[in-house]
């Protein structure tokens, strides 16, 4: 696990104005819990209220467009989640790629656009069960990766976070095991390398993500590479995703 783990909550399409609790409890946990570097990515319509709840957890957005304005009915540029709060920006879900016919092209034009905006990307990936029953598993992810992520980044290390994430593990229940998110994460890390150089895309940090929960993220964080997670249903409330949180906490003490 990297020095100071990544624990990213993404709420999807979850929260109202009543879930600002759990954004509030999470940030006042976090304030006591510097070892762990923790975040929020709620629906666009609460960043802005839990930027304003939060004084130690990083907001981000759950996507971006391409543009930085015009006339694009329903859509949101980097520079307003950028306006409203937002840090960062997660791109090339697998519910975006799948719900929105987004292609690697589209997520790569969209992180330019973040970068431009001055955000952080969390740039997702993951195969398919088939994919991976079909031996294809890190040929795709690779091959999803090259055209997904942007060709230079000032800072690298700093300013993108990679996400592994095998589709058929979201909201599932199932979990890879270590030694496929190892095998995994090992290859994106070579090619994070070769991209960005040894130095930046040796601190990138690679988070796992796939049904993510207090009682398997131990494990799962202290597989090789992993740089964190990223957490999809027991980020909703604070006491599950604290759980998560607490796991990195205490492997960092361990
Ligand atoms: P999950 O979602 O933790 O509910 O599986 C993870 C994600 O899609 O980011």
């Amino acid at each position: 696990m990297a020095l100071r783990p990544y624990i990213v909550g993404n709420w999807k399409m979850n929260g109202t104005r009543a879930m600002l609790s759990e954004a509030r409890a999470i940030d006042r946990s976090a304030q006591r819990l510097m070892k762990v570097e923790v975040a929020l990515a709620p629906p666009f319509t609460l960043i802005h209220a839990v930027h304003r709840e939060a004084e130690q957890i990083g907001i981000g957005a759950q996507d971006c467009h391409a543009k930085a304005d015009g006339a694009f009915t329903g859509d949101v540029s980097a520079a307003m989640v950028a306006d409203a709060g937002a840090k960062f920006v997660i791109l090339g879900h697998s519910e975006r790629r799948e719900g929105h016919g987004e292609t690697d092209a589209d997520v790569q034009a969209k992180a330019a656009a973040a970068l431009d905006a001055g955000l952080k990307l969390i740039v997702c990936c993951g195969e398919t069960l088939a994919t991976r029953e079909a031996g294809g598993a890190v040929a795709h992810v690779t091959a999803q990766l090259e055209g997904s992520l942007p060709d230079t980044i000032d800072n690298a290390g700093e300013r993108l976070a990679v996400a592994y994430e095998p589709i058929w593990a979201i909201g599932t229940g199932r979990t890879a095991t270590v030694e496929d998110v190892a095998e995994m994460h090992r290859a994106i890390r070579a090619l994070l390398i070769a991209r960005y150089g040894e130095e930046e895309g040796s601190l990138v940090r690679i988070l796992y993500g796939g049904s993510v929960k207090p009682d398997n993220a131990r494990e799962l964080l202290s597989t090789d590479e992993v740089g964190g997670a990223l957490v999809g249903g027991a980020s909703l409330t604070a006491e599950s995703f604290l759980g998560i949180v607490m796991a990195a906490v205490d492997m960092q003490d361990a």
